[in-house]
Protein backbone atom coordinates (compact mmCIF):
# COMPACT_ATOMS: atom_id res chain seq x y z
CA UNK A 1 0.00 0.00 0.00
CA UNK A 2 1.08 3.93 -0.49
CA UNK A 3 0.26 6.07 2.00
CA UNK A 4 -1.36 9.35 0.18
CA UNK A 5 -2.65 12.23 2.27
CA UNK A 6 -5.32 15.04 1.02
CA UNK A 7 -5.47 17.69 3.79
CA UNK A 8 -7.50 20.98 2.84
CA UNK A 9 -6.86 22.25 6.26
CA UNK A 10 -3.53 21.71 8.44
CA UNK A 11 -1.29 18.64 9.50
CA UNK A 12 1.58 18.03 11.45
CA UNK A 13 3.71 14.63 10.28
CA UNK A 14 6.90 13.59 11.69
CA UNK A 15 8.29 11.47 9.42
CA UNK A 16 11.59 13.02 6.97
CA UNK A 17 9.54 14.31 4.12
CA UNK A 18 12.12 14.81 1.57
CA UNK A 19 13.42 11.43 1.61
CA UNK A 20 9.70 9.92 2.01
CA UNK A 21 6.94 11.71 0.32
CA UNK A 22 6.45 13.67 -3.00
CA UNK A 23 4.07 17.14 -2.72
CA UNK A 24 1.21 16.34 -5.12
CA UNK A 25 -0.47 19.23 -5.05
CA UNK A 26 -0.70 22.83 -3.82
CA UNK A 27 2.76 23.40 -2.95
CA UNK A 28 3.24 26.53 -2.36
CA UNK A 29 0.31 25.59 0.37
CA UNK A 30 2.84 23.40 2.07
CA UNK A 31 5.38 24.48 4.77
CA UNK A 32 8.52 21.75 5.75
CA UNK A 33 9.43 22.33 9.32
CA UNK A 34 12.22 21.30 11.35
CA UNK A 35 14.39 20.00 8.20
CA UNK A 36 11.57 17.73 6.92
CA UNK A 37 10.22 16.02 10.64
CA UNK A 38 7.13 18.34 10.16
CA UNK A 39 5.29 19.65 7.67
CA UNK A 40 1.51 21.70 7.31
CA UNK A 41 -0.67 21.71 4.63
CA UNK A 42 -3.18 24.14 4.32
CA UNK A 43 -6.05 25.56 2.88
CA UNK A 44 -6.73 29.00 1.41
CA UNK A 45 -9.91 30.06 -0.44
CA UNK A 46 -8.66 28.97 -3.45
CA UNK A 47 -7.32 24.85 -2.62
CA UNK A 48 -5.82 23.24 -0.71
CA UNK A 49 -2.60 21.25 -0.36
CA UNK A 50 -2.21 17.42 -0.85
CA UNK A 51 0.89 14.70 -0.44
CA UNK A 52 1.79 11.22 -0.71
CA UNK A 53 4.46 8.25 -0.15
CA UNK A 54 7.21 7.72 -1.93
CA UNK A 55 7.43 3.75 -0.49
CA UNK A 56 4.86 1.57 -0.23
CA UNK A 57 4.01 -0.11 3.28
CA UNK A 58 2.77 -3.75 4.01
CA UNK A 59 1.53 -3.11 7.04
CA UNK A 60 1.40 -0.18 9.65
CA UNK A 61 0.12 2.02 12.28
CA UNK A 62 -0.26 5.43 10.36
CA UNK A 63 -0.96 8.45 12.48
CA UNK A 64 -2.00 11.91 11.39
CA UNK A 65 -2.63 15.27 13.56
CA UNK A 66 -5.15 17.03 11.98
CA UNK A 67 -6.93 20.62 12.78
CA UNK A 68 -10.11 21.30 10.49
CA UNK A 69 -10.98 24.27 9.15
CA UNK A 70 -13.67 26.16 11.54
CA UNK A 71 -16.69 28.26 10.70
CA UNK A 72 -18.50 27.58 7.99
CA UNK A 73 -16.87 24.43 6.52
CA UNK A 74 -19.89 23.33 4.51
CA UNK A 75 -18.13 21.57 1.22
CA UNK A 76 -14.91 21.08 2.56
CA UNK A 77 -13.70 17.21 2.71
CA UNK A 78 -10.39 16.54 4.61
CA UNK A 79 -9.21 13.45 3.70
CA UNK A 80 -6.30 11.05 4.50
CA UNK A 81 -6.02 7.18 3.08
CA UNK A 82 -4.06 4.66 2.14
CA UNK A 83 -4.69 3.02 -1.36
CA UNK A 84 -2.41 0.16 -3.25
CA UNK A 85 -0.63 1.22 -6.67
CA UNK A 86 -2.07 -2.44 -8.23
CA UNK A 87 -4.53 -3.52 -10.21
CA UNK A 88 -6.61 -4.80 -6.92
CA UNK A 89 -8.20 -1.78 -5.69
CA UNK A 90 -7.48 -1.47 -1.61
CA UNK A 91 -7.81 1.67 0.40
CA UNK A 92 -8.58 2.74 3.69
CA UNK A 93 -10.50 6.04 3.72
CA UNK A 94 -10.71 8.36 6.59
CA UNK A 95 -13.33 11.90 5.22
CA UNK A 96 -13.85 14.73 7.64
CA UNK A 97 -17.17 16.37 5.97
CA UNK A 98 -17.32 19.77 6.61
CA UNK A 99 -20.30 21.57 7.47
CA UNK A 100 -22.33 24.29 8.63
CA UNK A 101 -21.12 26.74 12.03
CA UNK A 102 -22.48 25.02 15.13
CA UNK A 103 -23.24 21.81 13.40
CA UNK A 104 -20.87 18.72 13.36
CA UNK A 105 -18.32 17.48 11.26
CA UNK A 106 -19.05 13.73 9.93
CA UNK A 107 -16.70 11.34 9.55
CA UNK A 108 -16.56 9.17 7.25
CA UNK A 109 -14.46 6.27 6.71
CA UNK A 110 -14.73 3.28 4.41
CA UNK A 111 -12.69 -0.33 3.92
CA UNK A 112 -12.29 -1.52 -0.13
CA UNK A 113 -10.54 -5.07 -0.93
CA UNK A 114 -10.34 -5.82 -3.97
CA UNK A 115 -12.63 -3.11 -5.53
CA UNK A 116 -15.26 -3.90 -3.11
CA UNK A 117 -16.30 -0.99 -0.73
CA UNK A 118 -19.68 -1.37 1.13
CA UNK A 119 -18.07 -0.97 4.64
CA UNK A 120 -19.19 2.76 5.02
CA UNK A 121 -19.32 4.05 8.40
CA UNK A 122 -20.28 7.72 9.62
CA UNK A 123 -20.07 9.47 13.29
CA UNK A 124 -20.53 12.96 14.50
CA UNK A 125 -17.00 13.80 16.55
CA UNK A 126 -18.12 14.34 20.13
CA UNK A 127 -15.45 17.45 20.28
CA UNK A 128 -14.40 20.15 18.43
CA UNK A 129 -12.03 18.95 15.99
CA UNK A 130 -11.51 22.38 15.09
CA UNK A 131 -10.27 23.51 18.18
CA UNK A 132 -6.98 22.27 17.81
CA UNK A 133 -5.07 19.13 16.19
CA UNK A 134 -5.96 15.74 17.61
CA UNK A 135 -4.54 12.64 16.27
CA UNK A 136 -6.18 9.99 13.92
CA UNK A 137 -5.06 6.82 13.30
CA UNK A 138 -5.37 3.71 10.79
CA UNK A 139 -3.84 0.73 11.97
CA UNK A 140 -3.38 -2.26 9.84
CA UNK A 141 -1.93 -5.74 9.90
CA UNK A 142 -2.86 -9.61 9.20
CA UNK A 143 -5.64 -9.66 11.94
CA UNK A 144 -7.93 -6.44 11.98
CA UNK A 145 -8.01 -2.61 10.46
CA UNK A 146 -8.91 -0.27 12.97
C1 LIG B 1 -1.05 3.60 16.89
O1 LIG B 1 -0.55 4.92 17.00
C2 LIG B 1 -1.27 5.71 17.94
C3 LIG B 1 -0.73 7.13 17.87
O2 LIG B 1 0.66 7.14 18.08
C4 LIG B 1 -1.16 5.12 19.33
O3 LIG B 1 -1.94 5.88 20.23
C5 LIG B 1 -1.69 3.70 19.29
O4 LIG B 1 -1.51 3.11 20.55
C6 LIG B 1 -0.97 2.89 18.22
N1 LIG B 1 -1.59 1.57 18.15
C7 LIG B 1 -0.86 0.45 18.24
C8 LIG B 1 -1.63 -0.82 18.22
O5 LIG B 1 0.35 0.48 18.33
C1 LIG C 1 -24.43 18.71 9.58
O1 LIG C 1 -25.09 18.86 10.82
C2 LIG C 1 -26.41 18.31 10.81
C3 LIG C 1 -27.09 18.71 12.13
O2 LIG C 1 -26.51 18.06 13.24
C4 LIG C 1 -26.29 16.80 10.62
O3 LIG C 1 -27.58 16.21 10.60
C5 LIG C 1 -25.60 16.53 9.30
O4 LIG C 1 -25.36 15.12 9.17
C6 LIG C 1 -24.26 17.25 9.24
N1 LIG C 1 -23.73 17.10 7.89
C7 LIG C 1 -22.45 16.81 7.66
C8 LIG C 1 -22.04 16.76 6.22
O5 LIG C 1 -21.66 16.59 8.55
Amino acid sequence: MVFLVVFPWMAAFAWNFSQDFDITWGSDRVRILDKGEQITLSLDKDSGSAFQSKNEYLFSNISVQLKLVPGNSAGTVTSYYLTSKESTWDEIDFEFLGNLSGDPYTVHTNVITGGKGDREQQFHLWYDPTADFHTYSILWNPHVIM
